[in-house]
């Protein structure tokens, strides 16, 4: 059996998943593709730090140049994260002629434009499955098994440990700093979790969804992003007496004046599949012109998880060894000179139905009012609930969902109905999607 030698950049959560997944399933893995893998380097900052992982075939180093510099290695795999040292290091290894690995959205929704011609330059392959909704072959799906498409929309609940707390805040009523430590517990969370709650690390994963389906160049900087920091259990509960649940998606949509890329917390039908997609597990929806919708589903953060997206990587490299990676899948799905850039399309024109949470004056009229002022701006009221005060004097909360409207449309609106004297504070606004065929 041929031998394919790999280093690894950094060796925490996926990286000891890797090697692990490596050694248990070795002979299934060199049936699939020729070689028997071995790890022999990695690269960590504390190599005295305990591992998930046996290290004794593999050689440590605190210097990720060693592993880079090592002629016997032809994959590199980066699990480093962040933009630097990972991306001088990529960039290196091309240069000697080695293939790369990555499980790193950030770097490749920031600079994948750049990365992907130095790999086609120097003749190698950046793969990247792991960087997108963990376990789930969703660059292959939507590069390769959806070719035949021209993909209108896809929608997904791409960061697992958002979905993780949103599931336990529905689920337990628990609080969002609890639910956040064990998600950090659990090797789910961003080095830096805010990247998780405040949707950037999704925004990283729908631009490059995004690219991929539409066939563009990554724009992370055209990804408009909300978090879920502002989720209340209050929200959570009332979507759901209304029967819908609260997800943090990702949205890319053509519409006729470009493309939408967004990622913010959604209303969804609780009947529609993707709403009951619960915990760390991650499900894309992608809309083709000839398959209709499809959804893709699995465990979208975690160790062994990840690492089988890296892994499948691997196998594919090796496959490809022996031919010239310009013969190989083009690193977006689109020949790198067919790529086209289209017009994104602002938050403002993007339209949407509406959840609203008004507090409110507990008096006569008040209802009367902030329905004229939203007939007024042509937004009819699709449903409406209305919850008496807690104690004697406090406020009433009106729920209102709305048809769909420009955002332009409903800011003017509630910037009036904000005003009213009977409205206490700046009202709570979620937008909802039916994720529907047509949608
Ligand atoms: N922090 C990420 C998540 C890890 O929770 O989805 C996988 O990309």
């Amino acid at each position: 059996m041929k031998v394919v030698k790999v280093g690894l950049l950094g060796l925490g959560t996926v990286g000891g998943g890797t090697v692990n997944v490596l050694e248990r399933n070795i002979e299934e893995i060199s049936r699939r593709c020729g070689y028997q893998v071995q790890v022999v380097k990695a690269s960590a900052r504390n190599i005295n730090a305990a591992r998930i992982c046996r290290t004794d075939a593999i050689q440590l180093t605190d210097d990720s140049n060693e592993v880079i510099n090592d002629p016997s290695i032809q994959i590199i795999v980066e699990l480093m994260g962040g933009h630097e040292p990972a991306k001088s290091l990529i960039l290196e290894a091309f240069k000697q002629g080695k293939h790369v690995v990555t499980a790193n959205k950030a770097l490749i929704a920031v600079h994948g434009n750049e990365l992907f011609a130095a790999a086609a330059k120097n003749n190698v392959t950046l793969a990247y499955e792991a960087a997108i909704a963990g376990g789930i072959p969703i660059v292959k799906a939507i590069r390769e098994g959806l070719s035949a498409n021209k993909i209108e929309w896809l929608a997904g609940i791409i960061n697992g440990t958002g979905n993780f707390i949103l599931t336990e805040m529905r689920n337990k009523g628990s609080a969002f700093e609890d639910v956040l430590k064990q998600a950090q517990a659990l090797g789910y969370a961003e080095a830096d979790p805010t990247f998780d709650v405040e949707g950037i690390d999704a925004a990283h994963k729908l631009c490059i969804l995004a690219s991929l389906a539409f066939g563009m160049p990554l724009n992370f900087n055209a990804v408009y992003t909300e978090g879920i920091s502002g989720v209340t259990p209050l929200d959570v509960t009332y979507a759901e007496e209304l029967g819908y649940r609260i997800k943090h998606l990702g949205i890319a949509r053509q519409n006729p004046n470009g493309v939408e890329m967004r990622v913010h917390p959604t209303l969804i039908p609780e009947k529609v599949l993707i709403a009951n997609v619960d915990g760390v597990m991650n499900a894309v929806m992608a809309n083709g012109n000839a398959v209709g919708s499809t959804m893709y589903y699995g465990p979208g953060a975690g160790a062994d998880a990840t690492a089988s997206a890296v892994v499948a990587d691997i196998v594919d490299i090796c496959r490809q060894l022996d031919s010239s990676a310009s013969s190989h899948v083009p690193a977006l799905g689109f020949l790198s000179d067919k790529l086209e850039t289209p017009a994104i399309v602002p938050i403002m024109d993007v339209r949407t139905a509406f959840y609203l949470r008004l507090s409110v004056q507990d008096k006569p009229g008040v209802l009367a009012a902030i329905t004229a002022i939203l007939a007024t701006n042509e937004i009819s009221m699709e449903a409406v609930l209305q919850k008496e005060p807690k104690q004697q004097g406090a406020d009433a909360q009106i729920i209102l969902m709305t048809n769909t409207v420009t955002e332009k449309s409903l800011l003017l609106a509630l910037n009036e109905i904000e005003s009213l004297d009977s409205c206490n504070g700046p009202a709570i606004r979620i937008r909802v999607e039916s994720l529907q065929e047509d949608t």
